[in-house]
């Protein structure tokens, strides 16, 4: 493991993201005013929130079209734009209300964390999204319709490897860390079952993660990834990079 994976740091920032003074009610990303409540992952400790909205080519509020142009990488915009969009972990709601307020027709959020489920809906309604917008609390696609289906799932995920036998010590530890990939086993694995028909599934994750393990997990549920758009950023000292995967199907599925 090397200081950019460490599960230990991770937790680390994790604590120091909840140190009180730390934590404005109210905070500005992309242009816009977002409320922020106790325990929910704040992305202003952090630029992944703001790149992970620039890899999906989510407008901000603040750019002009051709700063918008010179900062995503070409290719294909990796949302169906009037579409409908899954976000999974949606924590403060930057992302799922960006994609409504971008003109995605029906939005649905989900995260497993309660206060970020309240803290969607604060801020979809913030920015009279809320008719588009449902956050709903459950464990990855728990809260999702059994007849539901989506044009782009999306996941940025707590993609830091914590060791298997790792219990969260808090609901905000949940947005930095996964214990032994479960859960990225389980997304990798279902994702793909909730798009329509040409839809995209895709997992936001890190140099900070264990993309060998992802690879082998992303096999053996019969699944490709893809990368599809990448950018570097700083963390405090550190430079990591972020990649945007597309999930596939792979031709002949593995047994798990
Ligand atoms: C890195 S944070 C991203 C938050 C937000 N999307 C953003 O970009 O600011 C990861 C999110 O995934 C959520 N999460 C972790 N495990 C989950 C699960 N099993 N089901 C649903 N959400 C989960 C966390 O609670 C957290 O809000």
């Amino acid at each position: 493991m090397t200081a950019i994976t460490s599960h230990v740091r991770s937790l680390a920032r994790s604590r120091a993201a909840l140190a009180s003074g730390r934590r404005p009610r109210v905070f500005t990303l992309a242009g816009r005013d977002w409320e922020l409540l106790d325990e929910v992952f704040a992305p202003i400790h952090s630029p992944t929130t703001r790149v992970a909205m620039e890899l999906l080519d989510l407008p901000a509020e603040d750019a002009g079209e051709g700063e918008r142009r010179d900062r995503c990488d070409p290719g294909e915009v990796p949302y169906r734009r009037h579409g409908t969009f899954l976000e999974i972990g949606s924590g403060t709601g930057v992302i799922a209300v960006s994609a409504a307020l971008a003109g995605c027709a029906r939005v649905v959020a989900t995260d497993i964390n309660a206060a970020a489920v309240r803290n969607t809906a604060a801020n979809a309604a913030r920015h009279r999204v809320d008719d588009r917008v449902s956050s709903r609390h459950g464990d990855l696609f728990a809260a999702v319709g059994e007849e539901e289906r989506f044009d782009t799932v999306y996941w940025h995920s707590n993609y830091v490897l914590a060791p298997r036998d790792y219990r969260y010590a808090s609901d905000h530890e949940r947005a930095y860390v996964d214990p032994g990939y479960r859960t990225h086993r389980r997304y990798l694995a279902e994702a793909p079952g909730l798009l329509t028909e040409g839809g995209t599934a895709l997992l936001q994750f890190s140099e900070r993660g264990d993309l060998d393990l992802l690879r082998r997990l992303a096999d053996e549920c019969g699944r490709t990834l893809r990368p599809v758009r990448r950018r570097r950023l700083s963390e405090g000292d550190e430079s990591i990079e972020l990649v945007l995967y597309e999930i596939g199907v792979a031709d002949v599925p593995r047994t798990a």
